[in-house]
C-alpha cells in the first residue's frame, strides 16, 4: 500500500521524504490556507520533492471552471493529480479532464455510490474521508471495504485513496482491506514510529553492549 503525506507544508515533507516512505502527497484548500507564499510555487516545490502523484484542489463550482482551473494546476507539473470535489459538476468536469488524460482524485467521497460513479468517469483516485465519517458515528472503514469490493468486481483502474486519516488503525485497517493509498497527517506517520518494546528494547541491547565493552578492557 502506498502511503501519501497529507499536508501542504513543504518543511514537513522534507522531514519525511529521506526515510523513503512517502509515495504521493495530498493537499486540500485549508490544507494550502495553512501556508503563506505562492499555492502555484508551494505545489510545484512538493513535486520537485516528492516525485510522485501530488494532488491539487480546484475551488470553482462550476464544471467549466473547474476543468479550466484543472488544466492550470496539471500544467504546474507532470506530477500533479487534479483534485475534484465530488458534485454533479465534479463528475461533469472528471469526465472532461480524465478524457484529456490528466489524473483526477474525486474527493470529499462518503457513500459507495459516489465512488461508483467517479470510477465510471475515470477518475484516478477516490478518496473516502474514514475520520470525518467516524466522527459522526458512521464506519469509515466500513466504506473502504465497500469500495474495494466493487472496484476489484468490476476491475475498475482506479486507486482506492483513504484520507481523513486519524491514526495508525486506519492504516493498518486499509492496508487489510487492500486499498492502493493512505493519506496520513504527518503526526500519523510520526505514531508508527513509537512503540514503547522498541524502546526499551534498544536501551537494553545498547547497555548489553556497553557492559560487554567494559569487561574486556
Ligand atoms: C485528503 O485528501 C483530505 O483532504 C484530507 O485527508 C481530509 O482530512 P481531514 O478530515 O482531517 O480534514
Amino acid at each position: 500500500m502506498k502511503i501519501f503525506l497529507d499536508t501542504g507544508n513543504l518543511k514537513e515533507i522534507e522531514a519525511m521524504v529521506p526515510l523513503g516512505i512517502v509515495d504521493g502527497v495530498t493537499t486540500n484548500p485549508s490544507l494550502m490556507a495553512k501556508e503563506s507564499g505562492d499555492p502555484r510555487a508551494i505545489i510545484k516545490s512538493i513535486c520537485d520533492l516528492v516525485q510522485g502523484p501530488v494532488s491539487a484542489e480546484v475551488v470553482a463550482t462550476d464544471w467549466e471552471g473547474m476543468v479550466s482551473e484543472g488544466r492550470e494546476l496539471a500544467s504546474i507539473d507532470p506530477h500533479v493529480v487534479v483534485k475534484v470535489p465530488f458534485t454533479r459538476d465534479g463528475v461533469r468536469a472528471t469526465k472532461v479532464l480524465a478524457g484529456e488524460g490528466t489524473r483526477v482524485n474525486v474527493t470529499l467521497i462518503f457513500s459507495a455510490p459516489q465512488a461508483l460513479i467517479a470510477a465510471k468517469v475515470g477518475a484516478a483516485y477516490v478518496s473516502p474521508f474514514v475520520g470525518r465519517l467516524d466522527d459522526i458515528s458512521v464506519d469509515g472503514m466500513g466504506l473502504v471495504q465497500q469500495i474495494v469490493e466493487i472496484f476489484e468486481a468490476f476491475s475498475f483502474a482506479t486507486e482506492v485513496l483513504v484520507a481523513s486519516v486519524r491514526g495508525p488503525m486506519h492504516i493498518v485497517e486499509a492496508a487489510r482491506m487492500g486499498a492502493d493509498v493512505c493519506t496520513c497527517p504527518v503526526s500519523v506517520v510520526e505514531a508508527c514510529f513509537k512503540h514503547p518494546l522498541t524502546d526499551i528494547g534498544l536501551a537494553k541491547f545498547l547497555k548489553d553492549w556497553e557492559k560487554a565493552q567494559a569487561s574486556r578492557t
